[in-house]
């Protein structure tokens, strides 16, 4: 009888390392990353896939997702949203709180853990909001979270956005915690200001949607809250950055000392505010799409670092909710499925180095948000991979889509590099747009600060 020593092998594999691609295989025990191996034949396992020379990459994590269930869960679930995860590639999500009960209380937090450990199929960590009893920060934080998350142009927030000593006790709540807070770069007061001007004006829906975001109100919030995580030694994350004017807002802070990242989306990267002109309420999402030159700066901060993650912010919502007329249709649309292929495109048209992209999806992230042992294939780190077909030319299909939102301004896009595999600590939980686990394989990740 063979005597199993390692619990995977791959073979026929190419597989990303920072030194360098490696033809070959490797093994996994006990969801870690045992070894890269020349000849995998020689090692025993009851289980060998043949990878047919794919090339293998670090599962992608993706910091900004809004995985939404309980009472959202018409618009996504946890099997849903992770099943999406899996396929576009993603073995790490972080979820955001802007869901219905808030993530912005303990009990809430609990409740939301709960359903996903029964649900989820990939890794996912939580985000919460700023509780209204500032003493339950604390309490919070020493749940795992990832994050602290501040939404300044939703009135629904439990800070008070114009009292700047109200956002310094939070800031320097979250620092003690080692938390870092993420921004979304808006203001609720020149949003009501500018959008009642141009309602006088009788401008069109969409250009009022278009010019009530500004980048510079962005840009404005950039410089606003990194000032105030200077004041109080806070590390900020900066959620999709969109346009020209914030990438200077963001050098500017970082010069001034600011404990900055940050991240940009696809859509910011490659869609302008056209796309809403000609897909209405289905491409609509803030912060808004741009223009080219803005989608040009985000790429040259990409490309000189001054950008460190692109994240999906997946936003998903049901159609009808999507079809209302343009001022009542919610904001955002499904990206789990399309971040990595449209990403892989940019690669293979000499775009984007493919190292770059790797660190951008991966290492990145996994850092700002210390995710031990993760966003790198190496010796004694999760085996947490994607395979990839870096050939295979496709068409995006959102009616095709495991998220319940079967749409996207991306649909019918020709796109080069396919997900194959998805690996969870070594499992295979996705092959061909198939899932292979059941609902709760996947765990919820408690971050240590
Ligand atoms: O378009 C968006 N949708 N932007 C956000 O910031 C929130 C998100 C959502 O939750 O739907
Ligand atoms: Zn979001």
């Amino acid at each position: 009888m063979r005597t199993s020593t390692v619990d995977l092998v791959l073979k026929n594999s190419k597989i990303f390392t920072y030194q360098g691609i490696i033809s070959g295989g490797l093994a996994v025990k006990e969801g870690k990353i045992h070894k890269f191996l020349k000849e995998p034949e020689l090692l025993r396992s009851d289980k060998t896939i043949d990878a047919k020379g794919h090339l293998l990459l670090p599962g992608i994590i993706d910091p900004h997702v809004h995985l939404r269930d309980l009472q959202l869960s018409y618009k996504e679930d946890f099997y849903t949203g992770t099943c999406a995860a899996a396929t576009g590639g993603i073995t790490t999500v972080l979820d955001m709180p802007n869901t219905i009960p808030r993530t912005s209380s303990l009990k809430a937090l609990r409740e939301k853990k709960r359903e996903a450990e029964k649900k989820i199929v990939v890794n996912v960590a939580f985000y919460a909001g700023f509780p209204k009893d500032i003493n339950e920060v604390k309490q919070i934080a020493e749940q795992g979270i990832a994050g602290f998350k501040i939404y300044p142009h939703d009135p629904m927030e439990e800070i008070n956005f114009q009292d700047e000593k109200q956002i310094c006790a939070y800031f320097r709540a979250a620092a003690e915690n080692n938390l870092p807070v993420l921004v979304h770069p808006d203001n609720l007061e020149t949003i009501k200001t500018l959008q009642s001007e141009l309602e006088k004006q009788k401008r069109p829906d969409i250009e009022v949607f278009l010019g009530s975001h500004p980048a510079t109100s962005e840009a404005k919030a950039i410089t606003r809250y990194s000032d105030l995580g200077v004041k109080t030694g806070c590390r900020l994350h900066i959620c999709h950055v969109s346009s020209s004017e914030s990438v200077v807002a963001i050098k500017g802070a970082l010069e001034k000392g600011a404990r900055l990242t940050c991240e940009v989306t696809p859509h910011h990267l490659l869609l302008t505010s056209e796309e809403i002109r000609r897909q209405g309420a289905l491409a609509k999402v803030l912060p808004p799409l741009r223009s080219r030159d803005d989608n040009v700066a985000l790429w040259a901060a990409v490309l000189d670092g001054v950008i460190n993650v692109i994240a999906s912010d997946h936003a998903p919502h049901s159609l009808s909710e999507k079809e209302k007329p343009f001022p009542e249709a919610p904001s955002g649309f499904p990206g789990l499925e399309t971040l990595l292929p449209l990403m892989l495109t940019k690669v293979a048209r000499g775009d984007l180095r493919l190292e770059k992209l790797v660190d951008l999806t991966s290492r990145s992230p996994a850092k700002i948000f210390k995710l031990e042992n993760k966003g790198m294939l190496l010796e004694g780190y999760d085996a947490d991979m994607v395979l990839v077909d870096l050939k295979e030319k496709w068409r995006i299909s959102p009616e095709k889509f495991h998220s319940k939102s079967k749409f996207s301004p991306f649909k019918n896009w020709n796109v080069v590099g396919k997900v194959r595999m998805t690996f969870i600590k070594g499992v295979c939980v996705m092959s061909d747009e198939e899932i292979l686990v059941p609902r709760g394989f996947g765990k919820v990740i408690n971050v240590n600060q």
